[in-house]
């Protein structure tokens, strides 16, 4: 295996019952509460990593804390010996989940993305609608600074590369009844973007995503609509902007995302998106609104592409 493969992902919620049931009821995925200094804290496999469900204010995670994606742990037989073999300081060593040793990097050397390495646990998986961890979403305004660390380091491969940008064309009509029309088309216009970056950790990527133009900053024009690139710019430009880079997002991996969203509505759950919509690599992308966790918690779920990807489905 290149690089290093995703053990687990930490989540921090403020409501973490529902989150639990979210992940095991509705997703059926495999719960194994793992004993962590005097309590357990559940963990739910899926694919060949896993997700662990902490409070918010929970002392395992170091601060800031706040809900969200609070931090990836990549297995390493020997955490501190992998951590000086790259060259990466450490903040943090420590006895984690199930007795395993890990270390806490400077979160400065790895572009605002916080990482750990651990002695590998192991959380069986089962399949459900959700059979693995598609990606990680990452905020951050220096792609160029997560490659050197993730892929020039640490060795991890880079899947692909993508830019997004949404275009407004205006055409303009000049109708005269005796004269006829005429049409004068202005150069397309660019609203706003993203460059994408996909690096592999294991049976999942992280998704690096940045600005189109990291000098533009938020305009009040790019707006919020969901569902469009626009709206997707305007969110990573804000969420850097008060939190700084890092983990923003995660997003499993399901065969059938119009069957599984409407499912997940009727389970009682409120949901951003009820159909897939265009997402990176030529995947289909539905959302979870995160009131559902107590807020901060963003998870959506992707179809990757199979066969030409989301050309086969009609958007109006
Ligand atoms: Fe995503």
């Amino acid at each position: 295996m290149a690089g290093y493969a995703l053990n687990y992902l930490a989540l921090a919620a403020r409501d973490v019952e529902a989150a639990c049931r979210f992940l095991g009821d509705s997703l059926e995925l495999q719960r194994r509460d793992v004993p962590l200094e005097g309590r357990t804290i559940p963990f739910f496999g899926v694919g060949e990593s896993a997700i662990a469900i902490f409070d918010f204010d929970d002392p395992y995670l170091e601060e800031p804390r706040f809900p969200g994606v609070h931090h990836m742990a990549l297995g390493a037989t020997d955490p501190a010996g992998t951590a000086d073999k790259h060259g990466l300081t450490v903040t943090e060593e420590g006895i984690g989940p199930d007795g395993k040793r890990f270390v806490t990097i400077e979160p400065k050397e790895t572009v605002g993305i916080r990482t750990r390495f651990i002695e590998p646990l192991d959380i069986p998986s089962a399949e459900g609608p959700a059979h693995k961890i598609d990606h990680l979403g990452i905020a951050t305004d220096d792609n160029d600074a997560t490659v050197r660390v993730f892929t020039d380091n640490l060795g991890c491969p880079i899947d692909s590369t993508q830019t997004d940008v949404e275009i407004r064309n205006v055409t303009e009509s000049f109708i005269s009844d005796k004269y006829g029309a005429i049409y004068h088309s202005r150069p397309p216009e660019i609203l706003g973007g993203l460059r994408d970056v996909f690096i592999t950790i294991g049976d999942c990527e992280l998704e690096m995503l940045m600005d189109y133009d990291p000098t533009m900053k938020p305009k009040d024009q790019l707006g919020e609509e969901k569902g469009n690139t626009k709206g997707d710019q305007s969110a990573i430009a804000k969420f850097v902007a008060r939190r700084g880079p890092g983990l923003a997002h995660v997003s499993f991996a399901t065969r059938d995302i119009d069957a599984l969203l409407p499912k997940l509505a009727d389970d009682g759950w409120r949901m951003i998106d009820l159909e897939g919509r265009p997402g990176g690599r030529g995947s289909l992308i539905g959302f979870v609104h995160p009131s559902n966790f107590g807020g901060g918690l963003l998870i959506h779920f992707t179809e990757p592409q199979v066969d030409g990807g989301f050309a086969a489905k009609s958007f109006g």
